[in-house]
């Protein structure tokens, strides 16, 4: 895991992370992952892609994919992801992630792959559409993150397993091959904030919630997301309490204006002594509404400058290709590709 004094003693450590477009991401996507990568790109040389390769086990409607992957792209920058000193870009513009797959395919065991419990899961989920690229989806993975030779991959606790798996396939083709992958190590969030949906706090916010006011998105106006938040599900007690196991929807109120606070819940819980419910709701959306306003105002004009986004993703894909020509020439050569 980091750890201050030894990132002061080696700068510019590598982190890879990704997020696929799959649509509207919530306030829980930025919790979790986004106020991490801003974090992180103060201190290392970070790449972050928009991982429109790993959508397509999915088969998505091509437009849809299309108006995501753009989307996405532009919300990296409003969210201010700084394509000077981090490399932002699309995963399908830089063709040697595939390429570096196959490569891993071939020193992966099927064995090892099956045990992914988030492929059985959406197995389960999807059992129309179990394609060979929902099984190979975490070796993709492993490309996208070798391929950079990143030292930390900020990833979601869901993602961990296919952390490990891309840690053995690296250590494996090191061991055959020699010394060529770093073998990298997960970052979970540091402020560990899993963020619940509004509507039932027993389960993780995600945009496909049955009930439309679970999640908050991103790019709701502020008065859907005022109304949102008046709507949560709280409990039938006055206090508010952190207290995850008994006070699920309070705690989780609490810890969302915590995490964008920057501040602990033990805090949180001091500014709204003797508060009601009412009071709290209202207070944390007005946060929440002063953290994403300035996001949406500036995802607004990206998106009426087509132009200036479409220069900065082929800017993106060009200093990535860089990189990535760099490991996969390596590869080849290592396995004995003439
Ligand atoms: N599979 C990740 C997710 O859904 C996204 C992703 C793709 C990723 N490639 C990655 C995350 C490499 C970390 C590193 O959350």
């Amino acid at each position: 895991m980091l750890n201050e004094s030894n990132a002061a003693e080696k700068p510019q450590k590598i982190v890879f992370s990704a997020i696929q477009p799959t649509g509207a991401l919530t306030l829980g996507n930025y919790i979790g992952a986004v106020k991490n990568f801003l974090a992180l790109q103060e201190e290392y040389k970070c790449y972050y892609a928009v991982a429109d390769l790993h959508s397509v086990t999915a088969n998505p409607e091509p437009a849809l994919l299309r108006k995501n992957t753009l989307d996405l792209f532009a919300l990296f920058l409003a969210f201010g992801l700084d394509p000077a000193r981090s490399t932002l870009f699309v995963q399908s513009h830089v063709p040697f992630h595939t390429a570096l797959t196959w490569v891993l395919n071939c020193n992966t065991a099927f064995g090892e792959a099956k045990r992914m419990t988030q492929f059985k899961d959406k197995s389960q989920k999807s059992p129309q559409n179990v394609n060979v690229g929902l099984f190979d989806y975490p070796v993709l993975m492993a490309a996208d993150i070798l391929l950079y030779k990143a030292d930390y991959v900020p990833i979601g606790k869901d993602q961990n397993q296919h952390l490990e798996l891309t840690r053995a396939v690296a250590e494996r083709f090191n061991a055959r091959y020699g010394a060529t992958f770093t073998v990298p190590e997960g970052v979970n969030p540091r402020c560990g904030a899993k963020i619940f949906s509004l509507a039932n706090p027993a389960v993780k916010m995600s945009k496909s919630d049955d009930n439309p006011s679970g999640p908050v998105l991103l790019l709701d106006p502020p008065d859907v997301i005022a109304a949102k938040f008046r709507r949560a599900v709280t409990d039938s007690e006055t206090v508010v309490r952190y207290d995850p196991k008994n006070k699920p929807g309070v705690s989780n109120l609490l810890a969302i204006y915590a995490s964008l606070l920057d501040i602990k819940t033990s805090k949180a819980e001091k500014d709204f002594e003797g508060a009601d419910y009412a009071a709290l709701k209202s207070r944390v959306a007005d946060v929440v509404i002063s953290v994403l306003e300035p996001i949406q105002k500036r995802y607004r004009e990206l998106a009426a400058d087509k132009a200036s986004v479409a220069s900065l993703m082929k800017d993106g894909a060009d200093k990535a290709s860089a990189a990535a020509y760099r490991t996969m020439s390596k590869v080849y050569k290592r396995i004995g590709l003439v």
